[in-house]
């Protein structure tokens, strides 16, 4: 049954919808993903909204609207269009509505009915531009094609873009990055994502034996924070580069570990210290929601101390100060001294500052602050 956890004051901000539906799998993903299927759209649209009816209630104005997936423009514009209008009414003023794109199903039709439907930021996974690397990465898409995707949403007026890349894909080359480097500099994305490739357990990548030099994804990674830097990017998550005013208010609401709403196959939600996850599976999804029934799902109450865990280990992916009357205190606060000895950490007036050499160590850093084992 669904969690019985209030809602916050004034409603939750952030909503996700999930939209699941691929045309194939690509080799390093292991997200909630239907492969084909597409006769099923319509009905899983009808589900999302109304899952949407059944746990409106504890939404305010929505600050960001997050449409991920899967693949969410494989839904077609119309679908999109449908499922922008019911959202409409529930936006706060100047609200971030984000929809994940992938390149090959970019067009001059759909791009612009995006902008129409109220889109204000899409982020296109590119993940390179280098032929050899997409075919590693099972990526249907062209080079040409991320290029031609970019420049339509770029025409029909999409506010912001915002481009994913993947580095240390096996056979990539330093040279390899720095062409995807060039590329990312012609097109001048207002945001970027920029991955180190993880080979997930069951992928087709793992399947084949893939693994990440740590040597290469080392170096890429300082190369890219410099590059995006030198290019006025601002580093302002580990994996994350904005130009002023275009970081992802979405993804800030998770760093900073604010209540959301996902709704949809395999979403999560987590509001009022009460995490909960709908189950994959689009066909037990649909028939549960079809029956007037809630999806099936687990749920799974935070403690306190997990809660504090997961501010310092959000909260301090960013290039802000931690504040520690909101975060909460380490749990081995004798390791602040000695990782600011180490040029790692900066303690300041109830607040703690990861350096630049501490957020390239940032896992390892809030792994001496904060006890993960309980
Ligand atoms: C929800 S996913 C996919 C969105 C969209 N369907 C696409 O393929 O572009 C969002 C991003 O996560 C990144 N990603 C997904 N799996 C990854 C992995 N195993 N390693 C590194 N990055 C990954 C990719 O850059 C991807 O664009
Ligand atoms: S990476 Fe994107 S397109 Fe590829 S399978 Fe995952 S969700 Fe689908």
């Amino acid at each position: 049954m669904t969690p019985a956890a209030p809602p916050p004051a004034g409603g939750v901000r952030h909503l996700y919808l999930h939209l699941p539906f691929c045309a194939a799998r690509c080799g390093y993903c292991a997200f909630v993903v239907e492969v084909g299927r597409e006769e099923v759209r319509d009905a899983y649209l009808d589900a999302l909204l109304a899952e949407l009816a059944q746990e409106g209630g504890r939404l305010g104005p929505l600050e960001t609207v997050y449409l991920g997936g899967g693949t969410p423009t494989l839904m077609g514009a119309g679908r999109l269009t449908r499922l922008l209008e019911a959202l409409a009414p529930r936006l706060a003023g100047g609200a971030e509505v984000t929809v994940e794109a992938n390149p090959e199903t970019v067009d001059r039709t759909l791009a612009r009915a995006l902008v129409a439907a109220g889109v204000t930021r899409v982020s296109l996974g590119a993940q390179s531009f280098q032929p050899h690397l997409l075919a590693a990465l099972d990526r249907r898409a062209t080079p040409a094609r991320v290029r031609a995707a970019a420049g339509l949403l770029r025409e029909a007026g999409v506010g912001r873009l915002s481009l994913d890349l993947i580095q240390a894909v096996p056979g990539q080359t330093m040279a390899d990055l720095e062409r995807d480097i060039a590329e990312v500099g012609a097109i001048g994305p207002d945001h970027v994502s920029w991955y180190e490739l993880e080979v997930k357990p069951g992928s087709a990548l793992a399947a084949r034996g893939a693994v990440v030099d740590p040597d290469l994804a080392e170096d890429a990674y300082l190369r890219v924070v410099d590059a995006l830097e030198d290019m006025g990017y601002r580093w302002y998550e580990l994996a994350n580069f904005a130009r002023d005013g275009a970081r992802c208010r979405h993804s800030l609401a998770y760093w900073t570990a604010r209540d959301y709403l996902g709704l949809g196959v395999g979403a999560v939600s987590t509001v009022a210290g009460t995490r909960w996850r709908n189950a994959p599976g689009v066909d037990r999804y649909v028939a549960a929601l079809a029956a007037g029934r809630r999806p099936p799902r687990t749920r799974e109450p935070l403690a306190p101390a997990t809660r504090r865990r997961e501010r310092w280990m959000l909260a301090t992916r960013l290039d802000e100060p931690l504040d520690l009357g909101w975060a909460g205190p380490p749990d081995h606060p004798e390791a602040v001294p000695r990782l600011a000895g180490l040029g790692l950490v900066e303690a300041g007036a109830g607040t703690l500052t990861l350096t630049r050499r501490g957020r390239l160590l940032q896992n390892a850093v809030v792994q001496e602050l904060m006890d993960f084992s309980t």
